[in-house]
């Protein structure tokens, strides 16, 4: 079941998303995460943040919309609170991280590099919940030349693994993820929430604080295969699939379109053993198809 992500390599492809399994303490015991292949912490910005106001998630009726805004403490509260829970941690830990600028990107870099705990970093391009200060784009991976600027800088701050999570909201994905592989990422991580709304007809109000959020869980899953393919079929990266992956079933789907690593993100709060069902389930489907290891499925798809 192992995998390589360039130059990461994992014990098996399945990862918990970011932001919806904290910083692995809030769920260690819910599910045993040391079998995991990865979790991805919640993202972390180099200062405090407080997040959009309440209400922050809203269910749909196939998928999740939520508006957190990246609420997080902070780098020195992760150095001090969160990295001492992380090493204890038997399964590989990679660190989301997002900034305002460039300088604040590579500040989270280089001190994160120093924690000997953590394998990699997913540099978070693509949340659709804050604005950016830098670009005039909503969302940094809506200018490709951003994001190679952005990773490029970060390779030189850290010797960490780099993947860049993209966001679907844009017209072509395919150039988004060239540029950030002109930059040097390792992976990208494909896709983010895609941006949305609901609306409380009695109070006439939006049902989110933020009044948009980002769309999450099954109702994605089509959109995010498709972006997987898009990727696979023009840009030589590896891929790390997002986006409604619920059961096994999914998770095969996105490898067969090319992802050599799976994310479960909504499926975390409706089964915290998800992930480890995902991961047996791909198992099987391997004995079943008689494929001697998931490498060999990435990207089969028959067309
Ligand atoms: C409540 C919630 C919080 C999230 N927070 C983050 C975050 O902090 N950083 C990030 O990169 N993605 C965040 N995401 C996006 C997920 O990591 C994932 O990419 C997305 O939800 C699609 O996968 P899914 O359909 O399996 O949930 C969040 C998603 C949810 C539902």
């Amino acid at each position: 079941m192992a995998i390589k992500l360039g130059t990461l390599e994992l014990k098996n492809p399945v990862i918990l998303a970011s932001g919806t399994c904290g910083f692995g303490e809030e769920i260690k015991n819910l599910v045993d995460i040391n079998k995991l292949g990865a979790i991805i912490t919640k993202t972390i910005t180099l200062e405090k943040r407080e997040g959009n106001p309440p209400p922050r998630v809203v269910e749909t009726p196939a998928g999740l919309l939520n508006s957190i805004g990246l609420d997080n403490d902070g780098l020195k509260d992760f150095m001090f609170d969160k990295v001492p829970h992380l090493e204890r941690l038997k399964v590989p830990v990679i660190v989301s991280i997002a900034g305002d600028s460039v300088g604040e990107f590579v500040e989270l870099a280089e001190k994160i590099s120093k924690v000997p705990c953590i394998r990699a970093m997913e540099v978070n391009l693509s949340c659709p919940n804050v604005t950016h200060r830098s670009t005039k784009f909503a969302l940094l991976a809506q200018d490709a030349s951003s994001v190679e600027k952005i990773i490029a800088r970060l390779k030189k701050a850290t010797h960490l693994a780099l993947i860049a999570k993209l966001s679907p909201n844009v017209t072509d994905i395919k150039a988004v993820a060239s540029a950030a592989k002109a930059g040097g990422v390792d992976a990208v991580s494909l896709v983010n929430t895609y941006p949305g709304m609901a609306v409380d007809i009695s109070t006439m109000k939006p049902r989110l604080g933020g009044i948009t959020g980002g769309l999450s869980g099954p109702a994605i899953k089509p959109l995010a295969l498709k972006c997987v393919r898009d990727v696979y079929s023009s840009v030589k990266i590896p891929i790390i699939g997002s986006g409604g992956i619920m059961r096994a079933e999914d998770a095969v789907e996105f490898i067969l379109c090319g992802a050599s690593a799976v994310q479960v993100g909504t499926a975390n709060f409706v089964n915290p053993r998800a992930p480890l069902e995902i991961l047996e389930g791909i198992k099987k489907y391997l004995k079943k198809k008689k494929i001697k290891n998931v490498e060999s499925l990435v990207g089969k798809l028959k067309t």
